[in-house]
């Protein structure tokens, strides 16, 4: 296939390839990093329809961007997703049709998002103990999630990555057995530290904050670890482990800001298009959408705009209250 034209281009330079759709905020689990434990959700009118959502893959695919990633909340708790998995993977541009999903409902939808046409999944998994699976979800079974990964690999994906959020105190001890976890099953697995992104409640960020260098130190007490260039087109810089298959990514927000390589944007579940996660920079396409209901060229037009509003980065400051007020639940990382 030829390489097609890449049209979003923003004032940086950046070639926009990469799209991440949030197509809802609800989740069944509420993980104490991304959410507090009481939350209200968008009212369903102000969410995109599936059908605008696919238009909007059509666009996207139309302007040069070849990868997608569907995200939540969790996106597999949305009525009906399967249908919108059917139609972004029939689009002719989309290379890579990706999923970050909490796993719980993967033991039913495993197979059919294969079929469907996806080709890797990530999987959010911060503990392998119950108990604390427990409290860090607020809700979760671990027991369900490992079934869902256990399907996902079943089903015979091309890459199933595993995502861990490290905080200190609460899972800093478990990095080992995450990568032996990882290395037995030969899944990928990508250690994040934890960005301020609404407020959450449980737990002081700065406290918690443990660095992609203590995790590396950490491992490297048992494992090799032999850096690569390797890249998924997204934020991990990736390390393999001697005599394996597994990469191990590190997406380091604070000590060391990716941003210079930023090669993507993301569609909130009420369709605002975010320039990027840490800023407010955005556009409104769901308007877009619904002024026109039959003129695609109107909706790129305003997605090419966006771009000159794309800013540099972010100024996560830890040690600050968060200056996003928004939860990641809204647009998936
Ligand atoms: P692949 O590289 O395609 O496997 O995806 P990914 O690791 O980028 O995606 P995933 O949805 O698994 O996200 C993992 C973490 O990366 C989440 O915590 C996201 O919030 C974070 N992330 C993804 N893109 C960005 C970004 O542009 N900026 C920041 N700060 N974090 C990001
Ligand atoms: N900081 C970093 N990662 C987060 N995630 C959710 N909230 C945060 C946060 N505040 C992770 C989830 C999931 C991915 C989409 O983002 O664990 O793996
Ligand atoms: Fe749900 Fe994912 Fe947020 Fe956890 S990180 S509460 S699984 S949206």
């Amino acid at each position: 296939m030829p390489e097609p034209t890449p049209q979003l281009i923003d004032r940086f330079g950046r070639h926009i390839n990469y799209v991440r759709l949030s197509v809802t905020d609800r989740c069944d689990l509420r993980c104490v990093y991304c959410m507090a434990e009481d939350m209200t959700f968008l009212p369903r009118a102000q969410v995109l329809t599936l059908e605008e959502i696919a238009r909007l893959g059509r666009c996207l695919s139309e302007l040069g961007v070849t990868k997608l990633r569907v995200t939540g909340g969790e996106p597999l708790v949305r009525r009906n997703v399967l249908w919108l998995f059917e139609q972004l993977g029939a689009l002719p541009g989309i290379r890579d049709l990706t999923l970050t999903t909490n796993g719980t409902q993967l033991p039913k939808y495993a197979q059919a998002l294969k079929a469907a046409g996806v080709t890797r999944i990530n999987i959010s998994l911060d503990s392998l103990r119950p108990d604390r699976f427990r409290a860090i979800t607020r809700k979760g079974e671990l027991k369900q999630v490992q079934a869902g990964i256990d399907a996902a690999l079943a089903a015979g994906f091309a890459r199933v990555k595993l995502n861990s959020v490290i905080l200190r105190h609460r899972n800093d001890d478990e990095v080992c057995d995450l990568v032996r976890f990882a290395l037995a099953r030969g899944m990928d697995l990508s250690f994040i530290e934890e960005m301020p992104l609404g407020q959450i409640g449980d737990h002081d960020r700065a406290e918690a904050y443990y660095s992609s260098d203590e995790i590396r130190r950490d491992l490297s007490q048992h494992f090799e670890l032999i850096p690569t260039t390797e890249t998924t087109g997204g934020p991990s810089r990736y390390w393999r482990v001697a005599g394996h298959e597994t990469k191990i990514g590190f997406i380091s927000p604070h000590s060391h800001n990716f941003c210079a390589d930023c090669n993507r944007v993301r569609v909130t579940a009420e369709g605002r298009l975010l320039l990027c996660l840490g800023q407010e920079h955005s556009a409104d396409l769901r308007r877009a959408l619904r002024a026109n209901p039959s003129d695609d060229e109107r909706v790129k037009q305003a997605i090419r705009d966006a771009m000159a509003i794309k800013p540099r980065g972010h100024d996560f400051d830890l040690t600050e209250q968060p200056i996003i007020f928004r939860h990641m639940n809204a647009t998936g990382g």
